[in-house]
């Protein structure tokens, strides 16, 4: 933590840090320590300064620490820096900030319970880790998931699809936008405050839900004045007439590139481990090509 605020702040009084000032090479930082100073303001200001200034940073990991607590501050894996070193060097996308979206949302409807997708994130965090593993500089904005934080990536967890919208607006500027997240469409127009009791007191016993629409964090991206990123890339999740679904979504959200697949039941898509992705990119006047990818994994779709 201490290290972490003399480099935020071009402190140079020993060898490590004045060697730091000195270097216009790329700066990965691994920091551990106990998991408050993690979460101390104080840190969370250094490190966000020095992000905004291109350092790179890994873990720390959840685990159990030096003083015999469990928490983060676990310093990443070793084998983990030194894959997050070799690809950051020389990687073809380094240099380049990439905002990626994962996994489902969820929308409450009273403290105990909420509504939710099949979305596993399986495939949003596959295309976080490939974005780090080629040098960019990256951030996932995750919904609940099983999937772990992929080594050399800033995650961000969120619950809803407002949360998830706030925590990508924060991100801007970046490259390149990718969102796989399955947002959900809607949300209880109010979440109740107490759990909603079976028998209640106005005598009917199966309530009503009125749902109202989500933001759309794609079209939010895709049209944003100012801070339109340079390529942004969407998925479209189809069960049927998939081609001209994911066309109509690629003008309607101010894509540069729709990503479609089929997450009919019997695909296995949604929680699954493989993908087969027609790719729609925006072409010369209002037109758009389909490219044919195979039936591969999520790791494989992630890299291509
Ligand atoms: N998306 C988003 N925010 C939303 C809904 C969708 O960012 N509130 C994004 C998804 O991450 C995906 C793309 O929009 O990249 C298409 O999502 P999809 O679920 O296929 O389409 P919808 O826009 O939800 O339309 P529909 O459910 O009618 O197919």
């Amino acid at each position: 933590a201490d290290f972490l605020a003399k480099m935020a702040n071009g402190i140079a009084d020993d060898l490590a840090t004045t060697a730091l000032l000195a270097t216009d090479r790329p700066i990965l930082v691994a920091p551990a320590m106990n998991s408050r100073m993690w979460a101390n303001p104080a840190t969370v200001r250094n490190l966000a300064l020095l992000k905004a200034s291109g350092v790179m940073a890994i873990g720390p990991a959840h685990g159990e620490l030096a003083e015999g607590e469990i928490g983060i501050g676990r310093m990443a894996e070793p084998a983990d820096i030194v894959d997050t070193i070799e690809t950051a060097l020389d990687g073809p996308l380094q240099g380049i900030r990439a905002l990626i979206t994962s996994g489902p949302t969820h929308e409450p409807i009273d403290p105990v319970r909420y509504i939710t997708n099949r979305s596993s994130g399986k495939q949003g965090h596959a295309i976080a880790a490939a974005c780090a593993r080629l040098g960019a500089s990256v951030t996932l904005i995750s919904g609940p998931s099983s999937e772990a934080d992929p080594p050399g990536v800033e995650t961000v967890h969120v619950e809803t699809a407002r949360d998830m919208l706030e925590a990508c607006l924060n991100e801007l500027p970046v490259d390149v936008a990718i969102c796989a997240a399955a947002v959900s469409d809607w949300r209880p127009a109010e979440a109740k405050a107490q759990k909603i009791k079976k028998n209640r007191r106005d005598g009917t016993t199966s309530p009503s839900l009125e749902l109202v629409e989500n933001p759309d964090i794609l079209a939010t991206i895709g049209m944003h004045g100012n801070n339109r990123p340079r390529l942004v890339i969407g998925f479209a999740a189809e069960t049927d007439e998939i081609i001209s679904y994911a066309r109509a979504k690629l003008s309607a959200k101010g894509s540069d590139w729709i990503l479609a697949n089929d997450v009919a039941p019997h695909t296995g898509t949604f929680g699954g481990d493989d993908n087969k992705i027609h790719l729609i990119k925006r072409g010369a006047g209002g037109a758009s090509d389909v490219e044919e990818w195979p039936h591969t994994s999520k790791t494989e779709v992630a890299a291509r």
